[in-house]
């Protein structure tokens, strides 16, 4: 016979709704109206690309993130492969990335032609083993093969990775690195924003992510001028300022304006969004206590919280009686990229263990800034109930 004070999570908890993995509509209800309008003034000027709504978004993107220049792109891989293309990386150019994260930031490496290196991630953090890293550049530089060029570093399930130690290996190793923050925007780290942490900076506006667009969506952030005009100019097909001859190759990785404009209305509440998400997470780490493992948050990191993921060693079975709850989750990822057909050619001899162990035991639960208080306080009595 279940408590009273269950009984009680149980019933505020279904008057608030389904509970959803993400949110889309209500902030879609939320700001329909203005939308709508921002349409509008796009239908009636027809600037449908590069329209004022393009150069704004960019403004307050750098603003926020607190980067010098930012540019708004096609896709969160978009800004991945400009990136690298940016640097002209080449087949020798070893790019070293962490074995557990979604297969874009590996596509994204070969796509420009030059070549990954795995590395393992923390057990804890889920991001990349800085300890790995240096071991797994030294060994590139013993083979002499490749050339250590970047180092991509993810920001899984919004945490920062730990730039200071990467940016202090890249510097010893003469390296460049590349933050992809597609699942990270609207977090910070040491007090300063994602976008602001390292050299150059990804993200992704996919409409699941922090900031979502409704479509494909993604942007980049640098303080370095003369990288800043290189992105512009392979973004719009490697054209030069006034768009009359090619320069160099480029792609079409625009972003267009309508997209712009569900992102700057999307701004106008992003800042309250964040702090809700980490209102949110504070509840389930509070709540799950130390009934479940969960992503480590280091001190001094702010993680946005795109995804909140606790590690099970039942995983199946605590899915299932979780979904009897009507509780969603979900699997990020379900294998390292390592083990992957398309980068099996990369795969390190004898594997990245904890990438692996990771794949076996991770589950995301629902996170997205309108989940109440009862909703949160359900899926704790569900995730504690089903482990
Ligand atoms: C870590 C990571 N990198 C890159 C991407 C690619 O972003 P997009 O889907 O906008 O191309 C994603 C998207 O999920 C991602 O999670």
């Amino acid at each position: 016979m279940p408590d009273a004070n269950l009984i009680d999570i149980r019933t505020a908890a279904a008057d608030a709704g389904p509970i959803r993995f993400f949110d889309l509509e209500t902030p879609k209800k939320m700001l329909r109206v203005d939308i709508e309008k921002r349409w509008q003034k796009i239908l009636d000027h027809g600037a449908f690309i590069g329209g004022p709504e393009v150069g704004e978004l960019e403004a307050q993107l750098a603003s926020w993130a607190g980067a010098t220049h930012a540019l708004a792109v096609a896709s969160g891989t978009d800004a991945l492969v400009i990136a690298l293309m940016g640097e002209d990386v080449k087949a020798n150019d070893a790019i070293f990335i962490p074995g557990f994260t979604y297969n874009a930031t590996a596509n994204a490496v070969l796509v420009a032609g030059a070549t990954p290196v795995f590395v393992d991630v923390d057990a804890h953090t889920c991001n990349i083993d800085v300890g790995h890293l240096e071991a797994q550049i030294d060994a590139v530089w013993k083979a002499g093969r490749l050339r250590p060029r970047m180092i991509i570093a993810v920001d899984l399930y919004g945490l920062p990775a730990d730039y200071e130690a990467i940016n202090r290996i890249a510097k010893a190793h003469g390296m460049l690195v590349l933050a992809d923050a597609a699942q990270s925007f609207g977090g910070a780290q040491g007090g300063r924003r994602i976008g602001a942490l390292t050299d150059m900076s990804a993200t992704s506006f996919y409409p699941s992510k922090t900031l979502g667009c409704y479509g494909d969506g993604g942007a980049m952030l640098t303080d370095d001028a003369a990288r800043f005009e290189r992105w512009s100019s392979i973004r719009w097909h490697g054209t030069d300022a006034v768009k009359k001859e090619s320069i160099r190759v480029g792609v079409n990785g625009r972003l267009d304006s309508v997209q712009c404009a569900v992102l700057l209305s999307k701004l106008t509440v992003f800042a309250d969004e964040m702090k809700a998400r980490e209102r949110i997470a504070q509840r389930y780490r509070l709540g799950l206590g130390n009934a479940v493992e969960m992503q480590h948050v280091p001190a001094g990191s702010q993680n946005a919280w795109g995804l909140f993921t606790v590690m099970v060693d039942n995983r199946a079975e605590v899915m299932k009686k979780l979904q009897d709850q009507g509780v969603p989750s979900s699997i990020y990822y379900y294998k390292p990229l390592h083990q992957h057909l398309a980068f099996a050619a990369y795969a390190p001899k004898g594997g990245l263990p904890v990438c692996e162990r990771l794949a076996e035991r991770v589950l995301s639960l629902p996170m997205h800034p309108y989940l109440t208080d009862a909703q949160v306080d359900w899926v704790v009595v569900a995730v504690k109930g089903a482990v």
